[in-house]
């Protein structure tokens, strides 16, 4: 790499094959790394130039890949779910898990609030009784104020919902804040929360300074941004059955014995912070696939649900088990904040199709759908945990991508996979036995 320790100026003015090209330089062997790069371009300059436009400084694509979860069954309603996800045996795991709840009852789902989240911070300094007392006509100004970006919202079902305001001066002087709520129906809501927001300060610094007894200095902004902390956007997800139907799912293992190690092992995650991160990472894995599929916000939603799990003041599992007399109950609850309409939902070609092929659900059919996934993950990595451990099925997935690494052919894969059933799967071993038997197979045929 030959970069100079230099500030690069005027990057982002280039062309994207100037772009290209610059870094390209940097390479030991440029031809080749052109050619690399350039071979994800995709062959339809239209769609090229739309997925560049997603982003600045593009250079190339990021290719991943788009799998299908089957056999999802929620609320009676059955889905092909679409999950982009570069992790082996996330999608094997929720397809299992999919299947297995197929045929006892599938999930449930049952959303417990749409509630959206946008805060004013800033800073007063002249006498609040003022503000206090005078903040109900305020309130309706600023509502009033936004009707322009409310408008269309409001049409649709959503609009402004609340704003409250917070004393939070015991804690830094002077600050205070407007907590707002909003609904925000089909779309996420980030765009519209932040245009709200950023008016709702104008018509307060506008008021501020036509009252007459407060002093220009008196009213500081600090700033206006949604929260992606919502917790009353939130959905529960959840599997039951008898114990006698989770007979042998295991096989030799009885229902009642499988139940009551999988409840031990959340609890575990309940316990102990370490355990419920990785515990918690499972369930992101399912969650995040179909999040991604659907044009969603990741980084939103894996933050919204780490902070939620750690609302109680420790961090804690998302999921949870009940256990009574006949039933084994597995509960996921998480907040969610998705959309199905604007942001890439309109743009990207595949997140139309992914949409297209879960029916074109509401935003709220996504919470449940994601949240499916991310329980049925969850449930297949505590379920192996607790009895067979989780690197069988791993070691399946590794050994076939050392396979593929060592770039043996597809026809001896069966061959080896069943070599390695019951051993322990390494680079080295598995090169070990392809040299092996390869050079038997020379020896016989000479
Ligand atoms: C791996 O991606 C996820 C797991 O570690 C989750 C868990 O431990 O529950 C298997």
């Amino acid at each position: 790499m030959k970069l100079k320790q230099s500030l690069i100026h005027g990057f982002s003015k280039k062309t994207r094959d100037e772009k290209l090209d610059f870094v390209a330089n940097l390479h030991a062997d440029k031809e080749h790394t052109l050619s690399v790069y350039k071979s994800f371009h995709h062959t339809d300059s239209n769609t090229q130039n739309l997925l560049e436009e997603f982003s600045e400084n593009t250079i190339t694509n990021f290719p991943m890949p788009f799998s299908i979860c089957p056999n999802v069954l929620i609320n009676d309603k059955v889905y092909l779910v679409p999950m982009v996800i570069e992790e082996s045996s996330v999608v094997a795991a929720a397809a299992k898990a999919s299947k297995l709840w197929f045929t006892r009852g599938g999930f449930k789902t049952e959303i417990l609030g749409t509630e959206k989240i946008g805060q004013i911070h800033f800073l007063w300094t002249d006498d609040k009784t003022i503000l206090y007392n005078r903040f109900p006509e305020l309130k309706k100004r600023m509502i009033k104020d936004c009707f322009d970006i409310t408008e269309n919202m409001i049409k649709r079902g959503g609009g402004i919902l609340d704003i409250e305001l917070k004393d939070l001066s015991d804690e830094e002087p002077g600050l205070m804040q407007f907590y707002c709520t909003f609904e925000t129906v089909d779309s996420m809501g980030a765009n519209f929360i932040n245009s709200c927001l950023e008016q709702f300060a104008t018509t307060f610094e506008n008021w501020h300074s036509a009252q007459e007894e407060l002093s220009e200095e008196g009213l500081e902004i600090i700033m206006c941004i949604l929260s992606n902390l919502t917790p009353n956007c939130r959905v529960k997800c959840y599997v039951e059955c008898t114990y006698e139907q989770l007979d042998n799912i295991v096989p030799g293992m009885s229902g009642k014995d499988f139940a009551r190690r999988f409840k031990l092992g959340v609890r575990v995650a309940e316990l102990d912070p370490h355990r419920a991160t990785t515990h918690n990472k499972g369930v992101f894995n399912g969650v995040d696939a179909v999040v991604l599929a659907t044009g969603n916000d990741f980084r939103a939603v894996e933050a919204c649900g780490h902070a939620y799990a750690a609302l109680s003041g420790a961090y804690k599992p998302l999921t949870r088990v009940e256990m009574d007399n006949t039933h084994f109950r597995f509960i996921l609850e998480m907040p969610f904040a998705l959309g199905v309409v604007g942001g890439l939902t309109n743009l990207h070609p595949l997140v139309k199709q992914s949409l297209e092929l879960l029916g074109h659900p509401s935003a709220t059919e996504l919470m449940s759908i994601s949240a499916t996934i991310g329980l049925a993950n969850n449930f297949s990595a505590v379920k192996s945990l607790v009895t067979t451990g989780i690197q069988q099925g791993h070691m399946k997935m590794h050994l076939l991508n050392i396979l593929k690494q060592l770039e043996v052919p597809k026809k001896r894969h069966k061959e080896i996979v069943e070599y390695f059933k019951d051993k322990i799967v390494s680079v080295s071993a598995v090169r070990q036995l392809v040299e092996k038997r390869s050079l038997a197979e020379t020896n016989k045929n000479e």
